[in-house]
């Protein structure tokens, strides 16, 4: 169990906005060293020199910022490689940078796939294939050392709303890879932890993901309908969130303290995971996700059939 903050180092994604912003914030407020990582060049620059009026004076070896895309391989291998030459073994490791895409599922390109999936899903192996070895280096060296790794997924990764198929397929994946991570730890260690991060909607940047697509995976042609009703109904749904990513932070630093590992956001919401693990134990047909706000999907089903726009 992981309670002790004090001069650790904290290696988070996607720390230029929304969640990973805020626990970089929490991290420097308890005395962490930080190591921000972003795509985002000018978001990243505005998070570190933020961490550096925080740190004070004399402290700025205390903060790191690395230009990174999470999705690759080879930037993840020299992350790693920079953080253990600089601060060791990092001892909470959020892999949290995450973009969305919605739509029919059959009308995104192999491109929408390959983008979400190599940020989402790889970004999240690649931190852990990283930096896990490294934390196991210290705690077999240090029976004292503590680490701990949190990742980010969804409610999408529990559920399966319609109409954002690819963004469910990365979130369920992560929710797979960090239940199996938690598992596999628990064979070869006590001394770290993890613990799986579900949101529901809260305002950050994340309905304007598209502002760090790169070239090569650019969208091709225009947005279909769906794709179009998708973004005002996610853009929509995520400004008018009540939690802020401020609050869910907190969360996530009070999980670590109790190695708790599902985080949730929103518990209420937690009732569409019961309804459709009860459809696969009773092999029901599945519920729409929708059920308890039937509006949503009755405006989803007329606005893709062309009788009604959404509010
Ligand atoms: N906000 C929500 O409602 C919500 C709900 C559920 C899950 N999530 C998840 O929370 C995580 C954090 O998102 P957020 O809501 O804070 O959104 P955000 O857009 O405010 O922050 C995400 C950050 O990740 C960065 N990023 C994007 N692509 C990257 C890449 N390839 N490499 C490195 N960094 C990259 C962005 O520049 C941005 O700073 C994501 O995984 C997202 O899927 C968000």
């Amino acid at each position: 169990m992981m309670t002790d903050f004090d001069g650790k180092t904290a290696v988070l994604t996607g720390a230029g906005s929304g969640f990973g912003l805020e626990c970089a914030r929490i991290a420097m407020k308890k005395g962490m060293n930080v190591v921000l990582v972003d795509v985002q060049l000018a978001a990243l620059q505005a998070a570190e020199s933020e961490m550096l009026d925080l740190a004070g004076p004399g402290n700025a070896h205390k903060v790191m910022a690395v230009q990174v895309d999470v999705s690759s391989e080879t930037a993840m291998d020299s992350l790693g490689a920079a953080v253990l030459a600089r601060f060791g073994a990092p001892h909470f490791v959020f892999n949290n940078a995450g973009v969305g895409s919605g739509g029919l599922v059959w009308e995104n390109s192999a491109k929408d796939w390959m983008w979400v999936l190599g940020v989402n899903v790889m970004g999240v192996a690649h931190g852990v294939r990283v930096f896990t070895p490294m934390m196991l280096a210290a705690a077999a060296k240090d029976p004292l050392w503590r680490g701990h790794i949190v990742n980010t997924a969804s409610m999408a990764g529990l559920i399966n709303a319609p109409n954002m198929g690819v963004y469910n397929v990365s979130k369920h994946a992560v929710v797979a890879l960090t239940e199996t991570l938690y598992q596999d730890l628990a064979l070869v260690t006590n001394q770290i932890g993890a613990s799986l991060l579900c949101p529901f909607f809260v305002p950050t940047g994340i309905s304007q993901s598209h502002r760090n697509r790169p070239e090569n995976l650019a969208m091709q042609g225009k947005a279909t309908r769906s794709q179009r009703i998708g973004q005002a109904m996610t853009d929509k749904a995520v400004t008018s969130g009540k939690v802020s990513a401020a609050d869910v932070a907190e969360l996530v630093f009070a999980a670590i303290e109790k190695n708790q590992f599902y985080i949730y956001s929103h518990p209420k919401a937690i009732a569409s995971v019961q309804t459709r693990l009860e459809d696969i134990v009773l092999a029901r047909n599945p519920t729409d996700p929708f059920a308890e706000k039937p509006v949503i999907a009755e405006q989803l089903k007329a606005a893709l059939r062309g009788e009604k726009q959404p509010q």
